[in-house]
C-alpha cells in the first residue's frame, strides 16, 4: 500500500544486512580498499554503513541515536577517495545489490542513489 516504503518494500532490516554484508566481503578482499580502513575488524564499519541506509531509507533512525547527522562528505574527508577509489566501491556494492535479486524497479531506485552517493563522495583528483 501507499504507507509502504522503500526500507519496507526491499524486505527490511534483513535486507540492508545481506547488501552490507556482501559488500564487505568484497572490500575484504579488495587490495585498493582495505588498506583504508583503518580497523582490523570490519565489523563495526559494516555495522555503520547497515544503520545509515537503514535509516536513509526510512527504516529506524538509530544510525543518528549513535553517530549524530551523517554529515558522510565531511567523514570521509580523512580518506582520499578519487576515482579507483570510487569505481572499486560501486563494483563491490554492484555485486551485492545484484545478488538482493530484488524487483527490477526497486533495484534501479537503491543503484542510482549509490551511485550518486559515490561520485558525491570523491574527495580527490586522480593526479597527485
Ligand atoms: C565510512 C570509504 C562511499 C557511507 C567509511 C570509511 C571508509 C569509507 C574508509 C571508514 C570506515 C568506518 O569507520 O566506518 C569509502 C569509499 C567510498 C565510500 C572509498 C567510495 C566512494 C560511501 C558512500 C556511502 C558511504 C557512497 C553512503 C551511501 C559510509 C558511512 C560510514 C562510512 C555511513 C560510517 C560513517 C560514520 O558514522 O563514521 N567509508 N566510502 N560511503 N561510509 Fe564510506
Amino acid at each position: 500500500g501507499p504507507s509502504v516504503n522503500f526500507f519496507e518494500a526491499v524486505g527490511g532490516e534483513p535486507t540492508f544486512r545481506r547488501l552490507v554484508d556482501e559488500f564487505y566481503a568484497g572490500v575484504a578482499d579488495d587490495a585498493l580498499l582495505r588498506p583504508m580502513y583503518p580497523e582490523e575488524d570490519l565489523g563495526p564499519a559494516a555495522e555503520r554503513l547497515t544503520l545509515f541506509l537503514m535509516q536513509y531509507w526510512g527504516g529506524p533512525n538509530t544510525y543518528s541515536a549513535q553517530r549524530g547527522h551523517p554529515r558522510l562528505r565531511m567523514r570521509h574527508a580523512p580518506f582520499r577517495i578519487g576515482a579507483a577509489e570510487r569505481d572499486a566501491w560501486l563494483r563491490h556494492m554492484r555485486q551485492a545489490v545484484d545478488r538482493l535479486d530484488l524487483p527490477p524497479e526497486l533495484t534501479a531506485t537503491l543503484w542510482d542513489y549509490l551511485e550518486r552517493a559515490a561520485y558525491f563522495m570523491v574527495n580527490a583528483l586522480e593526479d597527485p
